[in-house]
């Protein structure tokens, strides 16, 4: 089921530091800012030849992401993001194997404007996991 890695998010408290040390110091190709009031966090892709890399930082006073800020004042992986072809079937897998889907169990339309679901870190080896249908 699932398919190629489509993402690691990492949450940072300064997004311009970020950007410049994944630019200057490791050479990566990386997107101006975007900023994704709806998702609550301003983003930067780090392009890579296989994958991406996005740079979070929090966006407005509800940012899903500012408690583990909180907890992580340096920054840290948030989450990992695999694709699947049907985020219908993959919630029903999930739900059936007994893992945790977040939220309400809908799948909601994620930060690439594509359906995802999120699942508990618990039930993945203490990794929040994020599937998108692509
Ligand atoms: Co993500």
């Amino acid at each position: 089921m699932i398919g190629r890695l489509n993402h690691v998010a990492i949450a940072v408290p300064d997004l311009a530091a970020a950007t410049a040390r994944y630019r200057d110091a490791l050479g990566a190709r990386v997107t101006a800012p975007q900023a994704l009031a709806e998702h609550g966090v301003t983003v930067v892709f780090v392009e890579l030849p296989n994958t991406k890399v996005e740079l979070l930082e929090p966006l407005g006073e509800a940012s899903p992401i500012a408690r583990f800020l909180e907890k992580n004042p340096e920054g840290g992986v948030h989450h990992i993001c695999y694709e699947v072809e049907d985020i219908i079937a993959a919630r029903d897998q999930m739900k059936a194997m007994g893992a945790r889907v977040l939220g309400d169990g809908e799948p909601r339309i994620g930060a690439h404007g594509k359906p995802v679901i999120f699942l508990h870190p618990k039930d993945f080896c203490g990794a929040l996991t994020e599937l998108e249908q692509v």
